[in-house]
């Protein structure tokens, strides 16, 4: 016999029996606890087959020991998935079947409840990207804010009598520091940091002291928008918010400018749309007038721009602000600003989250 026959043998024969207990495992599928026991002391246990081939190694002649040991190891890391994958399924998600011993994976799963988007956040996403379309990014501020940023460098210093119109909380601690009454702070605090050009909006919760009804909450969301650069005209202003009115509503909506007054905008006009319930001939929701109020807008006043160090020979700027529950109202017919905030599922249910 020569040498080469006197190795064969042992070698063909433990590939041959790695071959069918490989196809053993195949065919094999541990369902519960006790018969994955009972594989594991088989195969991967201290006195398994596993360790059984191992020990095998050694009459392996040297120059075979490689190709044997690594169908060795192929076979070890083969028998070793094996067990973690019926592991999971007989202990983790527990879909065995405790009276047959068989696992049933038609079963359907277990329902997980899901909400829907709040209507004021679908509203304000909705803003949020069709002014996106036009170049307008997102700027957010603080709620509490403090007098200037609210108030002063937006052209209303103390005792001003438009600052009456805005109902505002003021914080004990420090009378400096108030519930923000409207998002123009930030747009205050953009022009600080900022050169032109300005492109934002910014969408957030105000607060006002009202007594809370049907028509007033002691908060509300709020998106303004602001627009600084050479050359700013009302005939932009005017351009960039009908084509927001039409992608939030209707193609066929009409807007018309009211002359208005804000202290940080001059001249300053309020937006009205078209009757979206009689589309113009007048009904109860427009008082018969055929137009809601959606939005206070103006041409930034030059006063604000110098505030903030922006050169307002050179450059000028357009801003609007809306109320975010104003649009949802016409847009979703909701006629009591409490429903917002009660979370009552079944309100909060009626929107999907495709608009
Ligand atoms: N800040 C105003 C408000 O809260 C809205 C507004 C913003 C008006 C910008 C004109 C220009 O009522």
């Amino acid at each position: 016999m020569n040498q080469a026959a006197s190795y064969l043998c042992p070698m063909e024969d433990l590939l041959k029996q790695i071959q069918n207990y490989k196809q053993e495992i195949s065919s094999t599928v541990a369902v519960d606890p006790d018969s994955l026991e009972a594989y594991r002391i088989r195969f991967l246990g201290t006195k398994g087959i596993v360790k059984n081939l191992m020990g095998e190694m050694r009459n392996i002649p040297a120059e075979k020991k490689k190709e044997f040991g690594q169908v060795l190891n192929e076979f070890k890391l083969f028998a070793e998935s094996k067990y973690e994958t019926w592991k999971q399924s007989v202990t983790g998600s527990g879909l065995q079947k405790e009276a047959s011993g068989s696992m049933d994976l038609s079963l359907p799963g277990d329902p997980l409840p899901l909400g829907t988007r709040h209507p004021i956040s679908l509203v304000r996403n909705r803003i949020i990207h069709i002014f996106g379309r036009l170049g307008f990014s997102v700027a957010e501020g603080p709620e509490i804010e403090d007098d200037w940023h609210n108030f002063t460098a937006l052209n209303l210093p103390e005792n001003h009598p438009a600052r009456d119109m805005q109902d505002t909380f003021y914080i004990n601690r420090n009378p400096d520091w108030l519930l923000r009454t409207h998002t123009s702070s930030v747009q205050a605090r953009v022009m600080e940091k900022q050169k032109p050009p300005i492109r934002i909006i910014c969408p957030g919760r105000v607060y006002r002291n009202e007594t809370i009804s049907a028509r007033a909450n002691c908060f509300f969301h709020q998106t303004e928008g602001l627009y600084v650069n050479e050359q700013v005209s009302f005939a932009d202003l005017k351009q960039t918010l009908y084509f927001f009115v039409q992608e939030m509503f209707d193609k066929d909506v009409k807007i018309r400018f009211r002359p208005s007054y804000f202290p940080f905008t001059e001249p300053s006009a309020e937006m009205d749309i078209s009757c979206l319930i009689c589309g113009g001939k007048g009904c109860q929701v427009c008082k018969h007038t055929g137009w809601v109020e959606i939005l206070g807008s103006g041409m930034v006043h030059p006063r604000l721009l110098e505030n903030f160090g922006i050169d307002s020979n050179k450059y000028t700027g357009f801003a609007f602000g809306m109320g975010v529950e104003r649009i949802c109202q016409l847009k979703y017919r909701i006629n009591d600003l409490r429903l917002y905030s009660q979370n009552d599922v079944r309100f909060l249910r009626q929107f999907t989250n495709a608009i």
